[in-house]
């Protein structure tokens, strides 16, 4: 690899994460802490099957919660960012060694490597961890992003695993600290399954969005029958995400 694309991959780690994105996570805690929040009451609602877990997408963890990695004895983290593994220790690290939680990092595409990394670990749940929407920016053919996404499920067959990721994401109308409250009603609403175009669009309204949003292509990530949430999330100011956060497990 030339410096050139060292420098490249220090940076935006394939356009999904690097210097860019850490450096934007470090200066937005305050104004993201509310959707952190959100992950944190999810996941403790989560009882994962195994005292392992393969966690896709760790980055730095800015939005895990420290409590729920505690719980694991083993922990296998994959991201294909170059600095994903210093500062992800760099946060959870202390509290990890006083869990005596032994964490591995594993610089690998998660995705291209999924049916081997499970095949090897047998006796984990998995967690993607706000990573399955990124699938569309390193891939650029949405065709086959869908259809990759939607494979997922039947590649995890009897697995115990969960995600949150992008569902939809775009510009909105400054939305007043009065209407907070509002954005906490959304998120404990129970949504209709399908993502039909009305159900994008009272989505989006909710947020008051204006101008063109993007589909992240991860509405058929999970089954139809699993319950899922969704989280509004504030990536910067006046620009939305939604999230939507599931977490499936065997019969
Ligand atoms: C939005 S950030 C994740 C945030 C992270 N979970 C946190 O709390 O900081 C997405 C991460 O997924 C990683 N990523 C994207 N596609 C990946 C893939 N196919 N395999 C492994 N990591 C991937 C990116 O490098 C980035 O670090």
């Amino acid at each position: 690899m030339g410096l050139r694309e060292i420098l490249k991959d220090l940076i935006n780690a394939g356009g999904t994460g690097g210097l860019n994105w850490h450096v934007h996570a470090f200066q937005s805690q305050k104004r993201w802490q509310p959707t952190v929040t959100h992950i944190e009451h999810f996941l403790m609602h989560c009882q994962p099957r195994h005292k392992h877990l393969l966690l896709m997408g760790c980055s730095a963890g800015w939005m895990m919660p420290t409590t729920w990695l505690a719980q694991f004895t083993q922990i296998d983290a994959y991201d294909i960012d170059p600095i994903a593994q210093r500062l992800f220790n760099w946060r959870h690290g202390r509290a990890l060694r006083h869990s005596q939680t032994q964490i591995s990092h594993h610089r690998q595409d998660a995705m291209a490597h999924l049916p081997k990394i499970i095949e090897k670990h047998p006796q984990a749940s998995i967690w993607f961890d706000n990573m399955l929407g990124q699938h569309r920016y390193r891939i650029r053919d949405e065709t086959l992003v869908g259809k990759e996404l939607c494979a997922l499920k039947t590649t995890l067959t009897g697995r115990d695993w969960g995600s949150v990721h992008d569902l939809l994401s775009g510009p909105t109308q400054q939305v007043a600290r009065s209407q907070d409250s509002r954005m906490q009603d959304v998120y404990q609403s129970v949504f209709p399954r399908d993502m039909g175009a009305s159900y994008s669009q009272s989505l989006v309204q909710s947020l008051q969005a204006q101008g063109i949003w993007f589909d992240h292509l991860t509405s058929h990530v999970f089954t139809d029958d699993t319950p899922t949430t969704l989280i509004p999330w504030e990536f910067k100011p006046h620009y939305w995400h939604w999230l939507q956060a599931g977490w499936q497990s065997p019969l």
